[in-house]
């Protein structure tokens, strides 16, 4: 039978209801978003590793904000943007679509006069459109007109909750490292602002932002998102299957959360192409490895880099790594133990392979375990390799 409903979402923010886990984390970022709402400027940077969480949890967030915290919040998704101009009119189109419907949109419509521009066949949506000139402008005056925002909207909100989603474009740029710590100063020094800015990316980025300016070090409240513990793994699994009335047999459990490894991007794939599997409602061992195994290949061609998965079609790449991820928890490894492992041949392409996995980021040398030490740069390359070779092992069976 055909199944149409899964109560998987891999790729997408996770619904409300499905958001397991991060109840530190959650706390942290609505606390801020109270002492903002109380006229405190706070600018948080909400890190981890790919497909950990993190605009999940700022969507999470935003509704918490709307509904107990009188907040604005303004998601604004930023992958591939590189430019200010940029940023700043894709934050006023944010604000100009999620005010459509709502009590206030007149006030917004009015804030935006002649920048609004009707779209789409027959005009049923609309688009924030500003020239060069004025998004200049806008950029430079980004504080006061925010200010001039939250007043206007003051009868229906007490703060904005902006959230500045993969950054990963504009966190390389002087640029946005300069006008960030001049928004930030310039708030300071004037009327306050009840705004908590969130940005999300990577902790190389925000590396990468205070390189760029060192003072932005102290500007920044930092939100760490962990992996999750393998009791809310389980309970994710079960409350997501629960859901469309699946049982899910221990066995099968025991696999699903040891494959995810505490990553969400991770468990929502396995766990949709387990659901796929199955075929009676009742989740077991069978249909867990299946589930397993699909998601292997799902991953390597959906998550993973292209250079990366270019560079492991090599057959003999491929051995060394699934040689290398064949260990649950360890995510590092020494060149002298693995040699014994390898093949004649494996062993012959080995220096090139490192070397390779090192240029592509997979890799790094682990310089406080000593020479020929050596972790994986994240968890999703590191879980790929592992179900990588849980693969090749089906397949051999
Ligand atoms: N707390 C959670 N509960 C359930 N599912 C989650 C949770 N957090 C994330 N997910 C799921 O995990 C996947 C990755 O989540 P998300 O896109 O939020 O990660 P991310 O850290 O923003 O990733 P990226 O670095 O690629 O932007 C999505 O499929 C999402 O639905
Ligand atoms: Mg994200």
């Amino acid at each position: 039978m055909p199944k149409d409903y899964s109560p998987f979402t891999p790729g997408q923010p996770v619904p409300v209801e499905f958001f397991v886990g991060r109840s530190k984390e959650v706390q942290k970022l609505v606390d801020s978003v109270k002492a903002a709402t109380a006229g405190k400027l706070q600018v948080v940077f909400l890190t981890g590793e790919r497909g950990i969480g993190k605009s999940s949890l700022a969507s999470f967030v935003h509704r918490i904000a709307e509904q107990n915290h009188h907040a604005l919040g303004l998601h604004s998704f930023l992958g591939g943007v590189v430019s200010l101009e940029e940023m700043v009119r894709r934050v006023f189109d944010r604000l100009l679509k999620e005010s459509l419907g709502s009590t206030w949109e007149h006030k917004v419509k009015e804030f935006f006069g002649k920048h609004i521009r009707q779209v789409g066949l027959f005009g049923v949506s609309v688009e924030f459109e500003a020239e060069g000139k004025d998004l200049r402008r806008l950029v430079h005056d980004f504080a006061p007109t925010l200010q001039n925002l939250i007043q206007r909207l003051s009868d229906e909100k007490k703060g904005i909750f902006l959230v500045l989603d993969d950054i990963n474009g504009l966190a390389g740029s002087a640029d946005f490292a300069n006008w960030l710590k001049s928004f930030v100063d310039e708030i300071a020094t004037s009327k306050p602002l009840p705004l908590c800015l969130t940005l999300v990316g990577l902790e190389d980025r925000r590396r990468s932002l205070v390189s760029l300016q060192p003072s932005l070090a102290r500007v920044f409240d930092i939100i760490e998102i962990k992996t999750w513990s393998e009791d809310e793994t389980r309970r994710f699994f079960n409350y997501a299957f629960g859901k469309v009335g699946a049982a899910v047999e221990n066995e099968a459990l025991d696999i699903l959360s040891r494959f995810a490894g505490g990553l969400p991007v991770l468990a929502h794939e396995i766990g949709d192409a387990t659901f796929k599997a199955d075929t009676d409602n009742r989740i077991d061992r069978k249909d867990a490895l299946e589930g397993v195994v699909a998601a292997a290949d799902i991953v390597g061609r959906k998550h993973l880099e292209p250079q990366v998965f270019a560079a492991i079609r090599s057959p003999r790449y491929r051995a060394i790594l699934r040689k290398i991820a064949a260990d649950p928890v360890k995510m590092n490894f020494v060149t002298r133990d693995l040699r014994k492992q390898l093949t004649a041949e494996e062993q012959k392409v080995l220096h090139n392979f490192l070397a390779r996995m090192k240029k592509l980021g997979v890799v790094h040398s682990d310089t406080e375990a000593g020479p020929g030490a050596y972790r994986f740069g994240n968890q999703l390359h590191y879980l790929y390799f592992w179900l990588e070779a849980e693969r090749a092992k089906k397949s051999r069976d």
